[in-house]
């Protein structure tokens, strides 16, 4: 074989992979267009049970250490938590300290802060099935209750919780200064307020490239998310709150959390039958929608 056809074969394959990527990514994508269409998004991958089958009861980035090392999906997950525990000095606090874990998703934090801290936890998300499912996999016994709620807008009064938790929710909220008002809103005065979430570089700092622009936009498109914040940004809006005491404090995560994106796609390699069940339901629900 001589080298221009060598080339031709190799850009014949990658227009084939990016062909199959742009479909795969028109027809999966949920872009953001209101609480509605966010809560019926984790409603449908409640429901296709597809998040639950590769991240378990956690939907959020995995913490492997610093530096990071080799170690298994779903433990790294867990340890995400817990490392949050410890960088925001919950590990020091007494049994029975209230959480609320706002965007909780199917309560695989609120159940760890719950059974391995002692704490009473509130999980509140968007999603009626979010809800229902994360009561099924909470066991009698453990102090973590579920509800439906709008961080935009929630429901408790100023100063109910001594801590309010929340991963990776952020960037669903339309409103980031609103988000960072009601997380404070409902802290008790002296409580602590411990938030991650994926973030972007600070663009006012430096604005996003020609390649970073479509990579950010496919991440806001097929999650449902209108923006994301910057680690700056974010802390900005927390601090014009006026209702934070002090400083607040950052930390990037970056390093320890990026085996999580090769990970993820390693699961679906090693576990494609959770996709093709996928594949399977999606055709089925087309086929029923024929019917009369
Ligand atoms: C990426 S998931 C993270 C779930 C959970 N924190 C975890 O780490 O497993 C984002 C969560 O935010 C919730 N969410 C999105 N918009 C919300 C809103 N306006 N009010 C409450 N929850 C919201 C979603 O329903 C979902 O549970």
């Amino acid at each position: 074989m001589n080298l221009p056809s060598v080339i031709l074969i190799g850009l014949a394959c990658l227009g084939a992979i990016a062909m199959v990527a742009t479909i795969a990514y028109l027809l999966t994508a949920r872009r953001y267009q209101s609480a509605d269409s966010v809560a019926n998004s984790y409603d449908a991958w409640t429901e296709d049970g597809i998040l639950e089958f590769y991240w378990g009861d956690h939907i959020h980035l995995g913490h492997y250490g610093s530096p990071p090392q080799s170690k298994d999906f779903l433990t790294a997950k867990a340890d995400f938590v817990h490392e949050m525990v410890r960088w925001g000095g919950l590990d020091t606090l007494p049994a029975g300290t209230t959480v609320l874990d706002v965007g909780c998703g199917l309560g695989g934090s609120s159940r760890i802060l719950a059974q391995d801290y002692g704490f009473a936890v509130t999980g509140v998300t968007i999603s009626p099935q979010q809800v229902k499912r994360a009561q099924e996999l909470t066991a009698a016994g453990i102090n973590a209750q579920f509800l439906v709620d709008d961080a935009m807008d929630l429901s408790f009064a100023d100063g109910s919780f001594d801590v309010v938790w929340s991963i990776e929710a952020g960037p669903h909220m339309p409103d980031k200064a609103i988000f960072a008002k009601e997380l404070l809103r409902v802290l008790k005065p002296g409580g602590v307020l411990v938030v991650a979430d994926w973030n972007q570089r600070d663009d006012r700092q430096i604005p996003l490239n020609f390649w970073e622009k479509p990579v950010m936009q496919q991440l806001l498109d097929q999650w449902s998310h209108p923006a994301f914040s910057s680690i700056e940004g974010f802390s900005e809006l927390l601090a014009a709150t006026g209702l934070a005491a002090g400083e607040v404090t950052t930390a990037d995560w970056t390093i320890p959390t990026l085996p999580s994106w090769l990970d993820s796609i390693w699961q679906g390699i090693i576990r494609p039958e959770g996709l093709v069940d996928l594949a399977f339901l999606a055709s089925s629900n087309l086929s029923g929608k024929c019917l009369p």
